[in-house]
């Protein structure tokens, strides 16, 4: 079934947000935005937007907002956004939150359903720990839950599994401390729109799943 609405997955580094995005925009055939991934694939490019990225993300901290909606704006003009999409890692501040806002208005969305991944911070630091990522197709593994069959090679295409260079645990620590700081404030943003709903993230994937499916069921009665 079409989304035909913007889905936003908000949530500390490593709740899985990119892990449960993928699933949901590869069912309902939409695009899967994550700005952390368009980040990366302009640093590995070598272009501008990824020089500029680059020393940021290697340090925890977030893009300025101007740079970020940019490249949001740019892509939500492609036709493949038409019946909606879903956002992993986007926005992160109250300024993207409210362009946002803005922009959903100005191409004819309703609001956004906001999902908040709950998650204690032990499990955050374990689960980023032992995160592995195909550089083919982006498929998530993790050595503790969800190792290939294979070390290194990914199960679905054979792409080599590369480590983060921000999931080293001194970065991992001021990612944790700028979402505190810069993006948890949005879950009562969005808490005032009547817009946010809650997943415990600390369950399986599949639960997780289980769970984001019953809130889009009832959301779409
Ligand atoms: P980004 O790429 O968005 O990273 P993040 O938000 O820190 O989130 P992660 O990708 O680390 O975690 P995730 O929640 O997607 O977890 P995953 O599914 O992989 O951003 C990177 C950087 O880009 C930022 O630090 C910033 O510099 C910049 N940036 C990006 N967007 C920006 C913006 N809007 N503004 C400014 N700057 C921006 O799962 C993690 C691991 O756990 C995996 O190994 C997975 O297999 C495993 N796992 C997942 N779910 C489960 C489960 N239920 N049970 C067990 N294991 C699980």
């Amino acid at each position: 079934m079409a989304l035909n609405r913007a889905l936003i997955f908000l949530g500390p580094p490593g709740a899985g947000k990119g892990t449960q995005a993928k699933r949901i925009a590869h069912h309902r055939k939409v695009p899967h935005l994550s700005t952390g991934d368009m980040f990366r694939d302009a640093v590995t490019r070598g272009t501008g937007l990824g020089k500029l990225a680059k020393p940021i993300m290697e340090r925890g901290g977030l893009v300025p907002d101007e740079i970020v909606m940019g490249m949001v704006e740019e892509r939500l003009a492609q036709p493949d956004c038409a019946s909606g999409f879903v956002f992993d890692g986007f926005p992160r501040t109250i300024p993207q939150a409210e362009q946002l806002d803005a922009i959903l208005k100005r191409l004819g969305f309703g609001k956004p359903l906001v999902i908040d991944f709950e998650v204690s911070s032990d499990m955050l630091v374990r689960r980023l720990s032992g995160r592995w990522t195909c550089s083919i197709g982006g498929e998530i593994y993790n050595d503790f839950e969800h190792p290939p069959k294979v070390p290194g090679i990914c199960d679905k295409d054979g792409g080599k599994l590369l480590q983060r260079a921000d999931d080293r645990p001194e970065v991992v620590k001021d990612r944790l401390l700028a979402y505190e700081r810069q993006t948890k404030p949005l879950v009562e943003y969005y808490r005032r729109q009547e817009v946010l709903e809650v997943v415990q993230a600390g369950a399986s994937v599949d639960d997780v799943h289980r769970q984001l499916n019953e809130i889009l069921a009832r959301a779409e009665r």
